[in-house]
């Protein structure tokens, strides 16, 4: 019973993955993944979007002035595009925004976020916000000169854009976890970025309740065959599985100079790491319970997971901040 439930399971998650994938190819790239917004007040939307920007500028050690004039890539902004407009009323010359998908979104609750938005900034950079969209008449026209919205395919497709548009920075908000081939993700990051330029993710390490919705392990996902898993979730915007080690390992091939902040760990205490950490200490950050219950689960998982140390399964949240050399 227990093996017809699963093969069931991994049946409607491969027919799942592979309608998507169909109607991406057919040229519909509605969906659900990046609708961040939907379900959130006004208010609870500005302080996200403050949030996600603050810790751009915290993480990257970026102040405020050294974003004027700068081109910038947002990778997978979803439904919103409140982080952009911040970086461009303090002068960035201009923001792309790259999304796989159109996630759906309530364009009267956006303009509504965006009002909220303008309404907080100082009169400088409302003129410059103003320059970017305008919201006349509850309508929303955006200035291609400033910020300039693609969608429908992934930054793995992303160097026939940024081929002659080279830019200085790069910022994702989790995302990376939904890219399938990383590699070539982050190679094509690299090519887009100008030397001295910066990456900055925030890569959430989790399953999207896909497993742990069902009170299995929270490394239920990593127990599935590598290729079994692909063809589940690699057109879906599904997690992609990736330990901190992976992303440090393919960043170190390109010779970035990186630095990795832990945001939180598996375990029954979720919370995030504010401020993030460098490194987590053992009896400080985590004991032995969170060990023991990586390793009740360690001989089930797949065998690219199954030696990795302990602390790379049992870190699940990271943010990168990346300089190319
Ligand atoms: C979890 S949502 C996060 C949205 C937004 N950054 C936020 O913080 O609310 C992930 C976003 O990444 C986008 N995405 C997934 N795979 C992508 C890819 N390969 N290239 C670009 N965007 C991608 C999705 O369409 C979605 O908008």
């Amino acid at each position: 019973m227990a093996l017809f439930k699963e093969l069931r399971f991994i049946f409607k998650n491969v027919v799942k993955n592979q309608k998507r994938h169909l109607k991406s190819v057919l040229g519909n790239h509605l969906a659900f993944a990046g609708a961040t917004h939907k379900s959130r007040t006004v208010s609870e939307s500005i302080t996200y979007i403050n949030n996600v920007f603050e810790d751009y500028l915290k993480y990257g050690n970026l102040s405020k002035e050294s974003i004027f004039d700068k081109t910038i890539l947002e990778i997978g902004p979803g439904d919103n595009f409140g982080v952009a407009l911040k970086f461009l009323a303090l002068g960035a010359k201009k923001v792309y925004l790259l999304d796989k998908f159109y996630s759906e979104r309530d364009d009267i609750q956006q303009i509504t976020i965006y009002n909220n938005l303008r309404a907080s900034l100082n009169a400088a950079d409302q003129k410059r916000f103003d320059n970017a969209i305008s919201l006349i008449n509850s309508s929303l026209k955006i200035n291609p000169d400033k910020l300039e919205y693609i969608y429908g395919f992934g930054i793995e497709e992303g160097q026939k854009v940024f081929k002659n548009n080279p830019v200085d920075l790069i910022v994702s908000r989790a995302v990376m976890q939904e890219i399938s081939n990383t590699k070539k993700a982050f190679k094509v990051m690299n090519a887009i970025l100008k030397n001295g330029g910066m990456m900055l993710h925030k890569i959430d390490l989790r399953d999207y309740g896909m497993f742990t919705k069902a009170n299995n392990h929270q490394l239920g996902n990593l127990m599935y065959p590598s290729w079994i898993y692909k063809l589940m979730t690699n057109h879906s915007g599904l997690p992609n599985r990736n330990r901190i080690s992976h992303y440090k390992i393919l960043l170190e091939s390109l010779h970035f100079k990186s630095t990795f902040y832990i945001t939180h760990i598996f375990g029954s205490n979720e919370n995030e790491f504010i401020p993030h950490k460098n490194n987590i200490v053992y009896r400080q950050d985590y004991d032995d319970n969170h060990l023991n219950y990586i390793e009740q689960v360690r001989s089930k998982l797949a065998n690219e997971f199954k030696k990795l140390p302990a602390l790379d399964l049992l870190i699940s949240g990271v943010f990168v901040v990346a300089t190319k050399k």
